[in-house]
């Protein structure tokens, strides 16, 4: 199966299909080197969120390796307590001045805060009219967060980032954004590390000289999925993107999708309460 490193997204901007996510990494030095480390290896593609508090150390990084600004994706996330017109614009000033950067490639609603999220859409809309935000899109929006946004949204969201890993492998919901343009991406791809020692995936990747890891990362870039896994340890950064020099078989996919067990090792954004 061929497919470009690169996604169009509905407006036309191009997201690298694979990037480097930085959840839980420590900002200052941590997240500093492990940018760094992944731009050199050849990710392009950097999703961080205010909530993460390394937006400093994410635009640091970006500054200390050689590879242009416009040439990297750089994403960033609206947190659920600055959720609302005003307070999204303000928000997003804050992201940008943190990170050091004029624009971003990519601003995400973070959480579908009920009753708030339709006015946090209309400044996202206008952030992305400024060209400060080169796209804009959701996170763990469902099926009736996406059509209830649909229904006051001027601009549909080119991206939904979700929790999706062999453990939840999240078919109907995929579907469902496939009808509508909407790019998959998915959050802890790797299921937090916490499926790498499943059989069924260490056997996959024997026949191939392959980890667990490499597995599930191609099995989410040969179905059409964004993919972001996080590490702070640089073999692991170049490891995770060691993965355009095999190919799963058709039977090898269809195992893993075997593995869904609808199983969440983040919160429910039926039920979150943040
Ligand atoms: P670490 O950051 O210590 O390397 P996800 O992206 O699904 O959230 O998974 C991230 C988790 O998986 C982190 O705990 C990370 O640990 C671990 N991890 C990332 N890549 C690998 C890998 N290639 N092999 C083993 N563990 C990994």
């Amino acid at each position: 199966m061929t497919f470009e490193k690169t996604k169009k997204l509905a407006n036309g901007s191009i997201i690298p299909r694979l990037g480097l996510g930085v959840w839980q990494v420590k900002d200052g030095e941590e997240a500093v080197d492990s940018v760094k480390w992944a731009l050199d290896a050849g990710y392009r593609l950097i999703d961080t969120a205010a909530v993460y508090k390394n937006e400093v150390g994410v635009g640091e990084g970006i500054r200390k390796s050689d590879v242009p600004r416009e040439e990297i994706f750089v994403t960033t996330k609206l947190w659920n307590t600055d959720q609302g017109y005003e307070t999204t614009l303000k928000a997003f000033d804050e992201s940008l001045n943190k990170l050091g950067l004029d624009y971003v490639d990519l601003y995400l609603i973070h959480w579908p805060v009920k009753d708030k999220y339709k006015d946090s859409w209309r400044a996202m809309e206008e952030i992305y009219r400024s060209g400060r935000a080169k796209a804009i899109g959701v996170s763990n929006f469902h099926e009736h967060h996406i059509d209830d946004l649909l229904t006051t949204a001027e601009i549909v969201p080119m991206v939904d980032q979700i929790e999706l890993h062999p453990a939840l492998t999240q078919e109907p919901l995929r579907k469902f954004l496939a009808e509508k343009n909407i790019a998959v991406e998915a959050w802890s791809p790797l299921g937090q590390g916490k499926i790498l020692e499943n059989a069924t995936l260490v056997e996959i990747g024997k026949k191939y000289n392959k980890t667990a890891a490499q597995v599930i990362i191609r099995w989410h870039l040969q179905s059409d999925i964004i993919v972001i896994p996080k590490s702070v340890h640089q073999d692991r950064i170049k490891q995770n993107i060691d993965v355009f020099d095999f190919e799963l078989t058709e039977e090898d996919i269809k195992q893993i999708n075997q593995l869904n067990k609808n199983e969440r090792f983040g919160s429910n954004p039926e039920k979150f309460d943040f």
